[in-house]
């Protein structure tokens, strides 16, 4: 469905709250290296004067997107699913998608920094931190798959004996420090790279890689963001009330 209404969006709107109400408008603060997860805290004011931008214009930019997002293929919208069905799709669609890739990143990463590196010498560095960043989402991953999840689905079902609210806000906070960390480690992949854009001499692997890295960044923003700003306070808010 398309709408051509305004969809409330100002200057002092926080990019998280954005795309918790509008998923498909991820794509706008990703086309603009926005943080809207780890950052979503943000104002759009604040984040447009970290990045040299006219909040003006990008208010006006959201709401075209916005108006627009009815025409194409969108992302779910967490906030239609049960906690059960969003840590199902979670762990269907981006985990799965990272289970896959890393390695194929990690194994195009060495290849790059070894047939390359004496024309770059930040390659090196991109390496190992593409190879840290890999080993840390894969054990993140497990944690939630094997403690977090299983314990968000008990606390739906009724079924989570002895769990409250405050065993699972340790474990909740400890999967957002590392979200930011990994956070970081992309951004600091980003500055290596010059923002994922190869220069004219890169062979098709590196070029391949970089192409790889830009997709992991979006799809980093978009799981990070379903986690932190819809199923974890949403996990929490139900442990409360149980
Ligand atoms: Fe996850
Ligand atoms: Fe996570």
């Amino acid at each position: 469905m398309t709408t051509s209404t305004p969809v409330g969006i100002t200057p002092e709107s926080q990019l998280g709250a954005i795309v918790a109400a509008r998923p498909a408008l991820a794509r706008v603060f990703e086309g603009m290296g926005l943080d809207y997860c780890c950052g979503g805290k943000q104002s759009l004011a604040a984040a447009c004067q970290r990045q040299g931008l006219d909040p003006q214009a990008l208010v006006a930019t959201l709401e075209a997107a916005a108006a627009a997002a009815g025409t194409g293929p969108a992302d779910v919208d967490p906030a239609r699913l049960t906690l059960t069905e969003l840590a199902d799709h979670i762990e269907q669609t981006h985990h799965l998608y990272l289970k896959s890739e890393l390695p194929r990143l990690v194994e195009m990463a060495g290849r790059v920094a070894r047939k390359h590196a004496w024309r770059d010498a930040r390659l090196p560095e991109m390496q190992a931190t593409v190879e840290a960043l890999a080993d840390e989402m894969l054990s993140h991953m497990r944690k939630e798959e094997e403690v977090l999840f299983p314990a968000i689905r008990q606390i739906e079902a009724g079924t989570a004996a002895g769990f409250h609210c405050g065993s699972l806000a340790h474990p909740i906070r400890q999967m957002e420090a590392e979200h930011e960390s990994a956070g970081n480690a992309t951004a600091h992949l980003r500055e290596l790279t010059d923002g994922f854009v190869p220069d004219a001499e890169a062979c098709n692997t590196h070029r391949a890689l970089l192409a790889g890295l830009a997709e992991f960044a979006a799809d980093l923003h978009r799981h990070v963001h379903k986690e932190n700003h819809v199923l974890f306070p949403r996990a929490l808010a139900q442990a409360e009330r149980s």
